[in-house]
């Protein structure tokens, strides 16, 4: 997308943000909304800074994810003012100057220590929400993180404007790149580590940069739901591939899972099979759909696919009833995803407060809300081999399920994830990951 058009998006963005804030502001009974940037933590007994992580609240107004100590500061009926923190520093890079479509919309004032921000912050403390932790206070600024301001624009934060999705859109083409490469990298013969440089060269990000550690598995290691160890050594024999990687643009996120076979064999069946699971899912992503549906349907259709390829020998519903498909595919359907890759407000019953419950049995889902336009969704269904879970099968005396045999060809490959971005819409389900594959 050219800039004007992100331009004029942004400028829609920011009314959607100011009138969400009014109303955050006025629940909580405040006039004013500060959002310190973050500072940089510091290890312990060490002068080495973890890496800085921008806070939330603050990119969520502007694309700016490297400016630590700096503040915003929101007072409806007034401009936002960007307190920008650019030190006197020769020993690091000092934040560049703001540019680009953001700045004309702040009156920004440059500060070159923390504390200059206190001249400019607004008198009245007991009249500023103050988001943020608890390391960016100064003087009597302490983030306060008023509940009620937190659960009205954290439920908001679910319904992205159009802007934006076309920030996620680019997130999405970046990590398409870095997939194509790591597949190349993959069929290449390279280690696990040797596709995680791969990945990031091609994204042009490192790990820090990163929404999250990549998950890079070859062969059983695609059983280790998080799998982050990244072998040096390629293994004698690369059977399978699992990559579980995203980017990151302007502050937003993407999470994008495949899977591959090195040969043409039957795991590349199982896994052409779960994508077209996969795909049926992302078509349930629509207007007053329940997420919490979407997940138990999903352990359907898994439990169809372990039927079909002979793994249970129960039908798909009786594994399901039984908690015998839970073994396979033990972690939730996906979860809300946009400035964080999982988005604040999973949970949120309402603008005001209030939990929806997971459903019983399933304590990894991690978004229970019905869906509605402009939310963003990951769907991420796996299936997997491990062993874990497997013997905790035949500990409830469910062995006869499941075809050993079975399990035994497959426990090689590790497993099967693939995940796509999908958005609701008032019509079809816009998959933003398809999409960047498509073109
Ligand atoms: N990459 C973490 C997740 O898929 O939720
Ligand atoms: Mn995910
Ligand atoms: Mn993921």
């Amino acid at each position: 997308m050219n800039s004007p058009a992100l331009a004029s998006l942004y400028a829609q963005h920011l009314d959607a943000l100011h009138a969400r804030t009014a109303v955050a502001l006025q629940r909580g009974g405040f006039e004013h909304l500060l959002i310190p940037s973050g500072t940089l933590l510091y290890q312990v007994f060490d002068d080495r800074d973890y890496p800085y992580a921008v806070n939330p609240q603050f990119k969520a107004w502007l694309p700016v994810t490297r400016a630590p100590g700096s503040w915003l500061v929101i007072t409806p009926g007034q401009r936002p003012k960007l307190l920008f923190m650019q030190p006197h520093d020769y020993w690091h890079v000092v934040p560049e100057a703001p540019s680009g479509y953001w700045v004309e919309h702040f009156d920004i004032i440059v500060i070159r220590t923390p504390d200059e921000a206190l001249q400019h912050l607004p008198k009245d403390t007991a009249r500023c929400a103050i988001l943020g932790e608890a390391q960016s206070a100064i003087g009597s600024y302490v983030p306060n993180n008023p509940q009620p301001v937190l659960d009205y624009l954290d439920y908001q934060r679910a319904f992205k404007t159009a802007y934006e999705i076309e920030m996620m859109r680019q997130a999405q083409r970046i990590g398409v790149r870095a997939h194509r490469a790591a597949e190349r990298a993959f069929r290449a013969g390279s280690s696990e580590f040797g596709i995680h440089l791969a990945y990031c060269q091609a994204a042009g990000q490192d790990a820090n940069d990163l929404p999250y550690g990549n998950i890079i598995a070859l062969n059983e290691h695609g059983a280790v739901l998080h799998y982050t160890d990244r072998d040096r050594v390629p293994p004698n024999q690369a059977r399978s591939f699992l990559i579980d990687a995203g980017a990151s643009f302007g502050g937003y996120a993407c999470d994008i899972t495949r899977t591959y076979s090195a040969q043409e064999d039957e795991f590349a069946a199982m896994i052409r099979a779960v994508d077209a699971a996969q795909l049926k899912m992302c078509a349930s992503v629509r207007a007053g759909f329940d997420y919490k549906q979407l997940h138990l349907d999903a352990h359907l259709a898994l439990a169809g696919v372990l039927k079909d390829f002979g793994v249970i020998m129960v039908s798909a519903e009786t594994a399901v009833e039984t908690g015998v498909s839970s073994a396979f595919f033990p972690h939730g359907i996906g979860h809300g995803i946009g400035l964080q890759v999982h988005d604040v407000g999973g949970f949120a019953a309402s603008d005001s407060g209030g939990t929806i419950d997971k459903p019983e049995g399933h304590p990894y889902l991690r978004l229970t809300r019905v869906l509605q336009p402009g939310m963003v969704v990951t769907i991420e269904p796996g299936l997997y081999f491990i062993d874990m879970l497997l013997g905790e099968i035949k500990q409830k005396g469910l062995g006869d399920s499941v075809d050993w045999a079975r399990v035994e060809t497959f426990k090689p490959y590790g497993g099967i994830r693939i995940e796509d971005e999908v958005a609701c819409t008032d019509g079809e389900a816009l998959n933003l990951t398809r999409e960047a594959f498509a073109a």
